[in-house]
């Protein structure tokens, strides 16, 4: 579905974004493992996480929706061997992290996903998990979905992570949960720690010692309701819109702000954004607040290639953003966005071209000239829900053409919409 953006000239409002998808895989899947009955509050329901609720059913827990809410009850610490294969959809994060807890189960089972989802790289996983004891089989040598995977036997390693990848400290955490003796994990770089906070939550056990955390084999535990914060990612795509947009005041509430996700606001604080925020509760874990940004004029930045971790999937609006500012912006520090839903350095680079800024891209670098976004320019998705909305965002101050428009529904469903309100257009 092609989407036409006439020129905006002003958004106003408050927002409330959808729930985080980060934190709703891993309450279904804890929920899933639980004993008895919870509520998963405000998940987010979208392409990725519903791929989740059907993967966890298949797997023996039954998780239905109740209004805005999924009702879980969990299949216990073993989970059913499922009765057909395991389709991931386009969701990496469920795919790694389901390997690890399929790795601890003595059942059968096979994932699969969307031809994006084929292509990326799993090595990543079912290495350190096949030293645990896993045994996993993929294409390329368990390189590349499908993969198949008994697990069980499962013995705790040592394990510093060759990349900062919060989906590989937390398929080896899950896997922790069945191993003898501790599992450690090693981050070279400090990356989202939803998992250690969801674990905490539950009565888990889990231990951080700087860049080291440390699990042990779980006992049964008790299913426990859990609110999920609005998802810092999609209220990223306002902030900027905001920024960019002139005459425009826009605020977020009830979102997430765990520091290990918000780079985002550092960077666009060193560009100039009139941007306020504040954390007023700490909700089953996770601090919550709102944020409040007004149009600025932003100025190009040198990025601290340090803070990519703590905003992998805010790049691309990072690079809608500094296609507005005066001056260079260079970002390096990107070889991960190679292997996300799409190339996203490519992505960036092919959709500010098409929307007029000059652009270089690198192996794992952007340089991006601020200032010369031309009207009536084409976004191409590479059927990437976050290449999508960030270049509708980047293209509508001057209008622009969003192909396959629809692909905004893996995480934010209700994206379009909210835009239109915000923009008085609807
Ligand atoms: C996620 C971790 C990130 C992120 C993804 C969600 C998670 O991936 O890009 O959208 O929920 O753990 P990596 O940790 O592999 O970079």
């Amino acid at each position: 579905m092609e989407r036409l953006i006439s020129p905006t000239h002003s958004l106003k409002g408050t927002l409330r974004v959808p729930g985080d998808k980060s934190v709703t895989h891993r309450g279904l899947m804890l929920g899933a493992l639980a004993q008895g009955e919870s509520t998963l509050y405000y998940p987010l329901k979208a392409g990725d996480t519903l791929s989740t609720a059907q993967v966890m059913r298949q797997l023996g827990a039954e998780i239905t929706e109740q209004g805005e809410h999924f009702r879980i009850k969990g299949a216990g610490l073993r989970l059913k061997e499922p009765d057909d294969i395991l389709d991931c959809g386009n969701a990496g994060t469920l795919m790694r992290l389901v390997a690890g807890l399929l790795s601890g189960q003595e059942i059968f089972a096979v994932l699969t996903g969307d031809a994006s989802l084929r292509r990326r790289p799993m090595g990543r996983v079912t290495l350190p998990l096949r030293q645990m004891g896993a045994r996993i089989e993929g294409r390329e040598n368990g390189q590349l979905a499908p993969l198949a995977i008994r697990g069980g036997g499962l013995r705790g390693i040592h394990y510093e992570l060759p990349v900062a990848s919060a989906q590989v400290k937390s398929a080896l955490l899950l896997a922790g949960l069945f191993a003898e003796e501790d599992t450690e994990v090693v981050e070279p770089a400090p990356t989202r720690d939803h998992t250690e906070r969801v674990f905490r939550h539950y009565g888990l056990p889990i231990e951080v010692e700087g860049r080291l955390i440390r699990t042990r084999r779980a006992e049964p535990f008790a299913a426990k309701d859990l609110t999920v914060p609005g998802d810092f990612s999609s209220a990223a795509f306002f902030i900027v819109a905001a920024l960019i947009t002139p005459d425009s005041e826009v605020t977020l509430e009830g979102v997430g702000l765990n520091p290990t996700r918000t780079g985002l606001l550092t960077v666009l604080k060193e560009m100039g954004a009139d941007l306020s925020w504040e954390v007023t509760e700490g909700q089953d874990g996770e601090p919550v607040g709102w944020i409040r940004a007004r149009s600025s004029q932003l100025r190009g930045v040198v990025v601290d290639p340090q803070l990519i971790p703590l905003m992998v999937d805010e790049v691309p609006i990072l690079a809608a953003a500094a296609a507005w500012a005066a001056g260079e912006t260079y970002i390096p520090g990107l070889e991960e966005l190679r292997v996300k839903e799409s190339d996203r350095v490519a992505a960036i680079a092919k959709n500010l071209q098409n929307l007029g800024v000059p652009v270089e891209a690198g192996p794992d670098w952007l340089r991006i000239r601020g200032g010369h976004v031309a009207g009536g320019g084409l976004v191409e998705p590479f059927h990437d829900h976050r290449i999508a909305m960030a270049f509708a965002v980047c293209g509508l101050p001057k209008g622009v053409t969003v192909q396959d428009a629809e692909w905004a529904s893996i995480s934010f469903p209700s994206f379009w919409e909210d835009l239109e309100r915000l923009a008085g257009k609807k």
